[in-house]
Parts: structure tokens; sequence; C-alpha cells
């Protein structure tokens, strides 16, 4: 699937002569394939060692609060939330311990908020999930990677104990999964495992403590608190979803209660360093490229009766690079990634955040280093959204408040621009574009703008197709911004989180078509 060179070379021919507009028709019905999308489509993958930074101890976190039910409002349901991650397989239970104990390595200029090298966790620790909105699904993932059954047993105890209380029913928050093991593909490399490791090797370990843990947490039928695998890093790891299916991951007693596989995914990675570019970021071909590569496992999934997810993903793994991750172009990487992926198949992506981590859609608590260099600040950086933040915004709009919308891309003949229709029953709603032209801080020329001639396809509406609609934009000054951004006039850089600013669209005639400019997002909501 990947681009040869004189693909390559007809893109860029294609971008000297610049196409000012471009003709679109959208389909009046959704194809029958096209997949219904989850309110909780963007979801959030939280790093284990500073989880009560993000929920709050004794009281809860107001502002990371407030940035959940926000998209709440928006879709009827909050995020679903999954906390975990590399530090899940670092993380061990006493019961004397307040909260959480944590041990971390020394800040670097290139990772300025490392995962803890060790954390114990105690009861409360499990217990502040009571601080979450109502409805939100959570997964917890237990440690597996230190081959302790007693310590990931006693996790389990514990979250059950959480779940089964009185406040967190009440408050319909629900344990979806329990996720044994963070990245089994990458234990040799962090010394965890011998060289010789395998995927027989792994599914014969999972179901050992799949055994014990279903009993620890009465997890007997699929119906009720489901397993999610341990979570696959990524498929150059050696180790895919077919490889376990194919080692026996799914034949035993306890392999049945599995119900989704998570698969990890990052475009690339920022582990050394290195100078990374925006817009290879911001690019429709890398986009589908780096998700079409995974149909082959989602297919094999799916045909197993299972559902597909990415548990945890973002643009850059180890946090993201910096002018990169944290910047408004990466909101349009975000909105575009996660659209396409609903195409392939996949059910959820869970966007993974850490306090400090640069790819963050949202920094929960003050940061008193840069989340960019690691130097100490002067004065700490209060809570706040970042860029990403608005294309759950954005994308949570798109689907609106129904747990049956369906959703299509539309064929947008054009190197830059990509296309989603959404739609309630058999009827078109709304539609979102992406144009993924970087206009930068550097840019020097004036911004350019595309034309969309917007028509439709077939037969709704006896093939007429509306012919009013509403515009809002994602008005993004340049891809390199990392605030400033506003959705309709309304903007999130606020204090407590809470959305400031009064909303507004611009109304026009579908025949008239829109205009969007390099480095926005618009919702066109068809009247
Ligand atoms: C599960 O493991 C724990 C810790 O090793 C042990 O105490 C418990 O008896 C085990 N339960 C079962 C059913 O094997
Ligand atoms: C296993 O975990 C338990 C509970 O956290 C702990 O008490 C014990 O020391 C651990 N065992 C080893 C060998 O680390
Ligand atoms: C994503 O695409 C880029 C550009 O082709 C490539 O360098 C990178 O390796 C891809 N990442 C994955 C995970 O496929």
């Amino acid at each position: 699937m990947a681009r040869t060179a004189l693909q390559k070379l007809s893109a860029l021919v294609l971008l000297a002569s610049f196409t000012a507009a471009v003709d679109v028709a959208i389909p009046l019905n959704p194809a029958r394939d096209a997949p219904v999308i989850s309110p909780s489509h963007i979801s959030l993958s939280i790093e284990a060692d500073r989880w009560t930074s993000w929920s709050g101890t004794t009281s809860r976190n107001e502002f990371f609060y407030n940035t959940l039910d926000n998209l709440k409002q928006i879709t009827g349901a909050p995020p679903n939330i999954r906390i975990g991650a590399d530090s899940e397989d670092h993380t061990f239970f006493r019961s004397d311990v307040d909260f959480q104990e944590a041990v971390f390595p020394d800040p670097t200029a290139n990772t300025p908020y490392p995962e803890a090298a060790s954390l114990v966790v105690g009861d409360s620790y499990y217990a502040t999930t009571r601080f979450l909105p109502p409805g939100t699904h959570v997964t917890w993932g237990v440690n597996f990677g230190a081959q302790n059954l007693t310590s990931a047993y006693l996790s389990t105890r514990s979250i059950v104990k959480t779940f089964n209380s009185a406040e967190v029913k009440k408050a319909g928050i629900v344990l979806d999964y329990l996720e044994i093991g963070n990245e089994p593909d990458h234990l040799v490399k962090d010394g965890l495992r011998p060289p010789t490791y395998s995927s027989a090797d792994w599914v014969q370990e999972w179901t050992s403590f799949a055994n014990n843990i279903s009993l620890a947490a009465g997890i007997t039928e699929k119906s009720y608190t489901k397993f999610i695998t341990s979570s696959l890093a990524g498929l150059k790891w050696g180790m895919s979803p077919s490889k376990a299916f194919d080692a026996g991951l799914t034949n035993s007693k306890v392999g049945k209660l599995i119900s989704t596989i998570s698969q990890h995914q990052y475009s690339g990675n920022f582990c050394s360093g290195g100078d990374f570019l925006l817009q290879a970021l911001m690019d429709k071909y890398t986009i589908r490229s780096n998700l079409t590569i995974l149909v082959p496992e989602i297919r094999k999934t799916q045909a197993h009766g299972l559902k597909f997810i990415l548990g945890e993903t973002n643009s850059y793994a180890c946090h993201g690079a910096p002018g990169v991750s944290n910047t408004a172009g990466a909101a349009l990487w975000q909105i575009d990634y996660s659209l396409y992926a609903s195409q392939l198949g996949i059910e959820n992506l869970f966007f993974h955040n850490g306090v400090g981590y640069k790819y963050n859609m949202i920094q929960p608590v003050a940061l008193d280093r840069s989340s960019l260099t690691g130097e100490s600040l002067a004065t700490p950086e209060p809570a706040h959204v970042q860029p990403t933040y608005y294309a759950a915004v954005v994308v949570a709009e798109a689907i609106d408040k129904s747990t049956n919308t369906r959703v299509a891309e539309i064929n947008v003949d054009h190197p830059w621009i990509s296309g989603y229709a959404f739609y309630q029953g058999s009827q078109l709603q709304r539609a979102v574009f992406v144009n993924l032209k970087g206009h930068f801080a550097s840019t020097t020329t004036e911004r350019e703008s595309v034309h969309i001639d917007l028509g439709f396809a077939g037969n709704a509406r006896g093939g007429r197709g509306p012919s009013e609609m509403t515009v809002k934009r994602l008005a993004i000054k340049t891809a390199n911004d990392v605030a400033g951004l506003t959705w309709g006039g309304v903007s999130y850089d606020t204090k407590d989180g809470r959305p400031t600013g009064r909303v507004t669209v611009e109304k026009g005639k579908v025949s008239e078509g829109v205009d969007i400019h390099a480095t926005e997002a618009i919702l066109v909501q068809f009247l």
C-alpha cells in the first residue's frame, strides 16, 4: 500500500497545478456497510502511574471532570477510559498504601515526564474511579509483566470492590474490560522475558493468569465484564492478533471470555528524539496507509466474532514529538485518523495521555516543567486542554446524541481534503471536511483555500437532497499553534475546561458550496 515514487511525483505535480475547487457527491443514503459509530469513538487511555492526578484523590479533579463532561453533553456519553499502559506492568498492590507510591526516573529533554519505574497502589487508588462522569465505561489494566499472579489477583479484587461499591453503581460507572498486561510483544525488549518468548508462550501464560483473574473478578460470561487480551504494541514487534489466534488464544474456556482485541498503533516514534515534520503527520495518504496495514488483523479478529479497537494510539510514540503532536495540525490529523479508522472496522480509539505528555488532549493538572523540553518553569503552567481536544469535540458533534449514527467516507478527489458523511437512520444529517494542507507560522504566501462544490448521489428525498445548510469552522491561525483554536467561535482554553464564547455558524445554500481553508476542519449541518 506504500505509494510508489511515481504516485508521489504525480501528487506533487497535482499540487503544483493547484486545484482551487473540487466536486463532491455525498450519498443521500448510507451504503449498507457504513458502520455505526460509537458516541465514545474518541476515547482516552491514561498512563496508570499518575492516575490520581487525573481523577483526584479525596475529591474529584474538577478540570478533568469538566473536559469529559463537555463531551458527554454533546453525544450523551462520556469518553471511555482505559487506565494502564507501560506502568500497568510495573504496578503492585499493597493494601496499606494510600492511593499510590510511585518512583520515577529522572526527567530528560526527550522525556520530561517519564513513566514510573515502579508503582505500588492500594484500594483508594482504584476507588477514585468514582470521580469519573456518571455512565463512564472503564478498562483497568493489571500487571502481567512481573509474572506475579498474587499482585494481579489483589489488584483485580480491589478493582471489583470499587465497581461493586454503591457510589460507583449508582453513577452507572461500569467496568467494561480487564486488560491483562500491556504490550506483551515489548516484554523481551524490556528485559522481562527471554529472547525466545513466543506468541505460544504468551498465550499459555495469559491463559493461566486469566483463569485466576476471571474467578477473582467473577467473569463467567462475555456479557458481563469482559476481557481484553493484553494489548499488542504493533505489528512489527513480532506478535499479532492472528499469531495469537493461531497459538490458540480463544480455544480455552477462559479464552472464550475475550470479547475484544486491542491493538496499539502510532504513526512513528519519538523514543530517541529527532526532527519530525508536522506536514508529514498531516498527510492524507500516510493517515490511510498507517491504518490500512491493520486490515488483515481486523478481518481475522472479526472472523473470530470479536471487536477490534485501538486500545492505545496517538501520533508519535514515547509521548509525542514537540512542535508536532501538541499542535493544531495534530488536531486535524486526529479527526481524519479516527474517522478513517471507523471505515476499516476499528470500533474505538483510545488516545493515550499521561501527565505532561506532548500528544495529550488534556493536561489535567498544573505542570512545573515544560512538556516540550523538560526545563523547569518559573510559574507552573495551569491545567489546560491541548489542540487535539478540539478533535474530540468536532467528532462528537458530528456523531451527535445518538447511538445509531452511521458514518461513511466521502470520496473527495483532492490530495489534501478528506470528508465524512453522517447519517441518522438512513437520513443524511451532517458532513465533516478536513483540509490537511499545512498553513504554517513560516508560510509567507497567502493562505490557500479550496471551494467544495456540494452535490448528492442516490435516491432519498426524490434524489434532490437538502438545499440549506449551516457551516461551523474549527478556526486555526496556523498549524503550529498550541492554543487559541476556536470551534464555531467557542473556546475551551479556559481555567475550568468549560467552553466559553457565543456559538457562531454560517448559513448558506448547499448549491453554493463551501470554502475550506488550508489547515481547517468544517462541520456542515444539512437542514
Ligand atoms: C489466584 O491467585 C491467588 C494469588 O496467587 C491465590 O491466592 C488464589 O487462590 C488463586 N485463585 C485460584 C482460583 O486459583
Ligand atoms: C508479588 O506481589 C505481591 C503483592 O504486591 C508482593 O507482596 C510480593 O512481594 C511480590 N513478589 C515478588 C517476588 O516480587
Ligand atoms: C506511517 O506512514 C509513514 C509514512 O509512510 C511511515 O514512515 C510509518 O512507518 C508508518 N507507520 C506505521 C505504524 O505504519
